[in-house]
């Protein structure tokens, strides 16, 4: 565990830094990166993380920009390794919360009755821009990588891309901090969660489309390790434009009545054969 953050951008007016290695690694929670953005004097929390993270990134931020003054806490969407903090930031800081209107009456569930009146900022699905001191953070529309309601960050100054969970890898908090400059390598590591949580190559398609437009120079990913450089973002891009995903890949044989067997003793489920000559 190391609560360091890696510094992503800094110039003597901005920040990006990111925190990998927050939550102690016992192999029960996903490995998840947390963001701290900050312009002159005003700051900004990407994506917070839940309970597990909430002492050690508190205790972090601190240490590089005073949580009196926090203006945002952002999230990409409402899971619970997004955003089950909520109800201690809202109580540790002024910041607002910045999430999809799709998720803005789901979040209060988060929270002590009234804590979240006039603190949630509901963004519409077009997206937007949001303002950080002298300089801004766009809001794009990312609906459906995974979640239903869904943005990602881009943050001019840095040109950093904050994907969220896309452009995720399965890794831990010490390989996270390694960024990764050749695509190829590093797929078998992004394959498995893609084509099961991203929902349809379609929307894969349209994101590139948009992304394509903007001047990137690092996608940064909330579970895993960042993406730099050119090369490897095109490639990224050029792979979601071939990859199959979600309900591509769903047929009749996923909805079959079922007839394994759950054994909530051991905890594994059988084959209903299995549990037949027992
Ligand atoms: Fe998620
Ligand atoms: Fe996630």
């Amino acid at each position: 565990m190391s609560l360091e953050p890696i510094e992503l951008y800094r110039d003597k007016n901005h920040a990006c830094l990111m925190f990998t290695d927050l939550v102690e690694e016992d192999g029960q929670a996903v490995q998840a990166n947390q963001f701290l953005v900050v312009d002159g004097d005003t700051g900004a929390i990407i994506d917070p993380g839940g309970n597990l993270a909430f002492n050690e990134l508190f205790m972090g931020m601190t240490k590089h920009f005073p949580p009196h003054k926090l203006s945002y806490l952002i999230a990409s969407h409402a899971d619970p390794d997004i955003i089950a903090s909520l109800d201690r930031w809202l109580t540790s800081t002024p910041a607002k919360l910045v999430i999809s209107r799709v998720w803005e009456r789901f979040v209060p569930h988060f929270t002590k009755a009234g804590k979240t009146e006039g603190r949630v900022i509901a963004v519409p699905d077009g997206g937007g821009h949001l303002p950080l001191g002298r300089h801004e953070l766009v809001l794009l529309p990312a609906h459906f990588m995974h979640s239903e309601g869904n943005f990602h960050f881009y943050d001019p100054v840095s040109r950093i891309l904050f994907t969220g969970d896309l452009g995720v890898s399965m890794t831990s908090g010490a390989e996270a901090r390694v960024p990764v400059t050749q695509l190829a390598p590093h797929l078998p590591r992004m394959e498995g969660f893609h084509r099961r949580y991203m929902v349809s190559n379609k929307i894969l398609r349209l994101w590139t489309r948009m992304a394509r437009q903007l001047d990137v120079a690092m996608i940064v990913p909330q579970h895993g390790a960042p993406l730099i450089g050119k090369q490897a973002i095109e490639d990224f891009y050029q792979w979601l434009d071939g990859l199959a995903c979600g309900i591509d890949l769903f047929d009749e044989r996923a909805y079959q009545l079922p007839t394994d067997q759950i054994d909530p003793a051991t905890r594994q489920v059988r084959p209903a054969s299995q549990a037949a000559g027992r």
